[in-house]
């Protein structure tokens, strides 16, 4: 028996597949297409470790998920490939359509001929959980209550509705086919090997290099922010503990508007890493144009995974941000050999 975990070489997947190792020695497939956001040196670690296979493949390719379910005997899936980022799902969203929706419908499609073959007891014990984002549920207002489980959906762009469309599809495969499906929907992660596209990363690298800090519209939008290895750890204890057909909103009651979020970045590098002149990294800060339909604020209520799962993060905001930053300091190579043509081409274009 082992586990399959797609998008694997991506951010949260490579973080989730290095910490099973660190507790485990069931094997585990890592599929993934290796798109601009897949980096297989994020599991460099693991060369040589017999109970870790790479796989470089596509989620909608369901003759190879079906090959390779033969080959490893899956008891688990756990779903993190995705295109991921909002801005890029503006200015062209084909990418998201067909790997959120196209994909996600093919890899349950394997999943459940698969499934179908198994005897009773394996189909029992088997699970597909899919990786989800609190973004489907779309935006609040300054006094609304955090997003629970039975929020509506709401997705404003193309990214979430991608995924609020994916989720639909794992609820239906449970209730038509019985599929013992999971849904985890989850805050903004930050942590180690996150493509610097996104704002954390964007705000060290940048700040590190001498660039200017981009902060969309008034930089006044709040986000809920989770350490990414308590993410991962929630997703364990949901595969191991969680209910089937049921969703658990995970988050760790960390909003923060992204005006905090950068000044705080710039006075951990101040004090870090402080800059010959004596200056502060804040004076980097510029305002930039607002992202067309930008989402005002996301919050999580994660009490039912709390209280029924016991599960609580390990990170506050102040420690888990401070490791990240030293991971980006302690790192360079892996910065470097990121920041490529592909990278580069996508700052151009978009903070032109
Ligand atoms: P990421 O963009 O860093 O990684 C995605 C990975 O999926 C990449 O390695 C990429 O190569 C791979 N991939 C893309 N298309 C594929 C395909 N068709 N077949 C196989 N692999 C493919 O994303 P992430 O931040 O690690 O997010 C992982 C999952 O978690 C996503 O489903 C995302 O929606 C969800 N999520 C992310 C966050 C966050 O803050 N990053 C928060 C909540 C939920
Ligand atoms: P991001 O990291 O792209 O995650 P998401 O859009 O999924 O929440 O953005 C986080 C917040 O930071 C969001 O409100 C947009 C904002 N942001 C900036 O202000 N400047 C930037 O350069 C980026 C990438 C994001």
């Amino acid at each position: 028996m082992s586990i399959l975990v797609t998008g694997a070489a991506g951010f949260i997947g490579s973080n989730f597949v290095l910490d099973w190792f660190l507790d485990s020695d069931e094997d585990l497939v890592s599929l993934d297409l290796l798109t601009y956001a897949g980096n297989l040196k994020n599991l460099s670690s693991l060369e040589g470790n017999p109970h870790h296979h790479f796989v470089k493949g596509n989620i909608g390719d369901e003759k190879l998920i079906v090959d390779l379910f033969k080959t490893y005997k899956f008891r688990a899936i756990i779903n993190f490939a995705a295109e991921s980022h909002v801005d890029r799902s503006i200015y062209q969203a084909d990418s998201f359509i067909n790997t959120n929706i196209l994909g996600t419908y093919k890899l349950l499609e394997a999943a459940r001929v698969c499934w179908n073959d198994l005897n009773e007891k394996l189909q029992k014990d088997f699970r597909f959980l899919h990786v989800s984002t609190d973004e489907v549920y779309g935006s609040l207002e300054k006094l609304d209550e955090p997003f629970s489980e039975t929020s509506r959906y709401e997705p404003n762009n193309p990214y979430s509705a991608s995924k609020a469309s994916s989720d639909h599809l794992v609820r239906a495969w449970h209730h038509t086919y019985n599929l013992p499906t999971l849904i985890t929907n989850c805050s903004n992660n930050y942590g180690p090997y996150q493509f610097p596209e996104k704002l954390i990363p964007l705000t060290i690298i940048n700040a590190l290099n001498g660039n200017s800090i981009p902060i969309y519209g008034d930089g006044k939008n709040i986000r809920d922010w989770l350490y990414v290895k308590d993410h991962c750890s929630a997703i364990r204890n949901i595969l191991n503990n969680g209910s089937v057909g049921e969703v658990y909103n995970v988050g760790g009651s960390n909003e923060k508007t992204n005006l905090e979020v950068v000044r705080m970045l710039c006075l951990i590098l101040d004090k870090i890493k402080p800059l010959e002149s004596g200056l502060s990294y804040s004076n980097q800060i510029r305002f930039v144009k607002d992202r067309a339909g930008h989402d005002r604020r996301y919050a999580i209520n994660a009490t039912k995974l709390e209280k029924d799962l016991n599960w609580k993060p390990r990170e506050t905001f102040e420690t888990g941000i401070k490791k990240t930053v030293e991971w980006y300091l302690e790192n360079p190579e892996w910065v470097k050999k990121v920041l490529n043509g592909d990278y580069k081409n996508w700052v151009q274009k978009h903070y032109a």
